[in-house]
């Protein structure tokens, strides 16, 4: 009885701890709370383990959750307002490490950023083309979007010298996809293979407008070329082979730069020379992050969640279409729009899934979304195919040999594609030992995978999930105290 009141007081201390805007409100006709440690994080070597013991969750994932501040966004709000003239002021932003690191990088470069908190950053810009020469080596830790993003800009700067570097992870992803199209600018930047891979070390140029056709949908590419063509007379146009989000082109726009699109023939173009002018942005919650509680709370049974706060940017809402597709129960509330960006409150309630094909345009509107798909397939009737996904090869880790590799673990039937997977939906997962690799989209679907396996699941290395989602294992376990 002592017990039970202590750690009912416990559990209320640390929900207002974390403030995780998290309601306690229970599904009707579930068990009685679960024990807390059944979640539980081993924080005793330099790795941690997250470990879950599902055969002890008995009930559903119910009540109210807020999700962080969109990562997208975030990275995009402190370039663009270290960019700006004047002060930009940021509420929702991500504390993630991703865009800690962005953050860095500019204060390196002298952009006057407030400390990072989620409430309110005010960003003193310093004006498109001022940017400081760094006195160090700029870290973009493990942050595709900030290093590639960065490297237009400073391509764009000239007469000064910047090396860029990012961890193991970041140093062996490609960053050729954004050194070619800038060379093709005039941009001159150096590294091993060609500048294939960090650390890069860049001299800026006056660069000279290009239209790029970018062999791959991609919005870091495409965003990269247009920071470029911030500082570049005349037009800069990029033209992609499918469309991929559109954060920079809504931002861009909201800042004062001259932008263009055409939806059809999926070109954007950007004027040189326009004067960036510091905004108030709100960040919206991120979608990819909503993404593994509308899957855990289609595939765990008894589940009513409120999502409260996310972004439905239609560039990004492809795992909407898709779970409705496979029969999830998803309902949107209270539509609006905050800051140029639409958002919703969503309402998801557990569903028998079905498979479907996941492939072609969507692909690059849910492509951070295909891990914890993967494992929405595992509990649909049928087999699911995702193709044309090749993409999830330059991750943060390869995600399909991950994702693969560790779902067989578990016990499910899943086939390696060279774009993709084939998953045999319906076969019961049993807990075990799994990896992240490093990779937060990765140790975060398979803590949901865990939810719905039978006996205990151990997660090596889940504090990756920090990189975009810090109030993950917390929002977990506090789900089910
Ligand atoms: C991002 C674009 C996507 C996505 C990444 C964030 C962005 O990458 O996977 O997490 O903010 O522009 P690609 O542009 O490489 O597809």
């Amino acid at each position: 009885m002592l017990r039970r009141f202590l750690k009912a007081l416990l559990c209320n201390a640390f929900k207002n701890l974390l403030g995780l805007g998290l309601s306690a409100k229970r599904c009707n006709l579930v068990p009685i709370a679960t024990d807390f440690n059944m979640i539980d994080l081993d924080t005793t070597q330099s790795h941690h383990r997250l470990n879950i013991d599902a055969s002890q969750l008995s009930q559903g994932l119910c009540g109210k959750i807020t999700i962080p501040g969109d990562k997208s966004i975030s990275h995009r709000a402190l370039m663009l307002g270290s960019l700006a003239e004047g002060e930009t002021t940021i509420r929702g932003l991500l504390l993630g490490e991703d865009p800690r690191s962005t953050a860095a990088c500019f204060s390196a470069m002298g952009a006057d950023i407030s400390e990072l908190n989620s409430e309110l950053v005010t960003v003193r810009g310093i004006g498109l083309g001022n940017l400081r020469e760094p006195l160090d080596v700029l870290n973009a830790g493990n942050s595709g979007t900030t290093l590639r993003l960065m490297l237009g800009i400073l391509a764009s700067h000239p007469d000064r010298f910047f090396t860029v570097t990012g961890d193991r992870s970041l140093r062996s992803r490609p960053m050729s996809r954004v050194v070619n199209p800038l060379r093709q600018m005039g941009a001159n930047i150096w590294g091993r293979e060609n500048a294939a891979r960090a650390p890069l070390a860049i001299i800026g140029q006056n660069l000279k407008a290009i239209h790029y056709q970018s062999p791959v949908a991609s919005a870091q590419v495409k965003s990269c070329i247009m920071l470029a063509g911030l500082m570049t007379d005349g037009e800069t146009m990029i033209t992609e082979p499918e469309r991929s989000r559109d954060h920079s082109e809504r931002m861009l726009s909201a800042f004062g730069a001259t932008v263009t699109v055409d939806i059809d023939s999926n070109t954007v173009s950007v004027k040189g020379g326009a004067k960036l002018v510091g905004q108030q942005v709100t960040v919206p919650g991120d979608i990819s992050s909503a993404a593994f509680w509308l899957v855990a709370a289609s595939i765990v049974p008894n589940s009513d969640l409120l999502i409260e706060n996310v972004g439905i940017n239609p560039t990004r809402t492809g795992i909407l279409e898709v779970l409705a597709e496979m029969g999830a129960d998803i309902t949107y509330e209270n539509r609006r729009e905050v800051t140029g960006e639409p958002v919703a409150d969503l309402r998801v309630r557990s569903a028998d899934l079905k498979a479907c094909r996941i492939s072609g345009a969507v692909i690059p509107r849910l492509i951070d979304e295909i891990p914890i798909l993967a494992i929405a397939a595992t509990c649909a009737q049928g087999t699911t195919v995702i193709a044309d996904a090749e993409e999830l090869r330059v991750k943060e880790s390869d995600r399909i040999i991950a994702m693969v590799k560790e779902m067989t673990k578990l016990g499910a039937t899943v086939t390696e594609h060279p774009d993709g997977m084939e998953i045999v939906g319906g076969k019961i997962l049993t807990g075990t030992d799994v990896e992240s690799y490093d990779d937060h989209r990765v140790a975060m679907s398979l803590a949901i995978a865990a939810l719905v396996a039978k006996g205990k699941t151990s997660i090596n290395r889940a504090e990756s999930a920090a990189i975009s989602y810090p109030s993950f294992i917390p929002t977990l376990q506090t789900l089910y105290s």
